[in-house]
């Protein structure tokens, strides 16, 4: 079994991100797993949290939970033209120390959704400025912007888009292949 960490950039109980994540599982073989990693419950980082006599015990889990996945998808919505910071402090965290870097040479993929018009683009692309920092290897092609997120799904939560799930699909295929590469 190929294991897949889905990190979700929402806390928010109605989160679209959060959404899109739990119909990721049909675009997938089989033979791969998908499965939530929590970043909510994590503190902000500090390195007195992380310290040689000390380290939290959220940190610890948190870094187990990534090293055993081999691949990412990080599905986000965007802030202020940027992405969500418990974002960005889970990958701070599952990042230390340098020489034991969790997210280290793996494969990643960036859906962002907004409501709005512009799919996030903004999010998305600081993410990958950051994940060129951390060495995810980030899936370039079909990049996933999507638009108008708020109309895309049933009352039970199902994706209906015929659009969308088109370009889940090809993003879906494209990634598997960047993973296998890795494996
Ligand atoms: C937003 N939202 C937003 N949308 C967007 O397209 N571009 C943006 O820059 C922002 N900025 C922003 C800042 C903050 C602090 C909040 C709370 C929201 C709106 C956002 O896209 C919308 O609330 C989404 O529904 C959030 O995603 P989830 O929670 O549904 O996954």
């Amino acid at each position: 079994m190929t294991k897949i960490g889905i990190l979700v950039g929402s806390l928010r109980r109605d989160s679209l991100s959060q959404k899109f994540a739990e119909n990721m599982d049909v675009f997938f073989p089989e033979t791969y797993e998908l499965d939530m990693i929590e970043i909510g419950h994590l503190p902000f980082y500090s390195q007195d949290l992380d310290g040689e006599d000390y380290v939290h015990e959220s940190f610890k889990l948190f870094r187990e939970k990534v090293k055993e996945k081999a691949a990412f998808i990080f599905i986000t919505p965007e802030y202020n033209r940027s992405y969500p910071a418990v974002i960005k402090n889970a990958l701070d965290v599952g990042s230390r120390p340098p020489s034991e870097n969790a997210w280290n040479g793996k494969p990643a993929a960036i859906i962002s959704q907004s409501p709005g018009s512009y799919g996030g683009f903004g999010a998305n692309h600081h993410l990958r400025q950051v994940m060129s920092a951390i060495n995810l290897q980030v899936l370039q092609q079909p990049e996933a912007y999507i638009a108008r997120s708020g109309e895309m799904f049933d009352e039970q939560g199902v994706l209906i888009d015929e659009r969308t799930k088109k370009l889940l699909e090809k993003f879906s295929a494209a990634f598997v292949d960047l993973i296998e590469k890795h494996l």
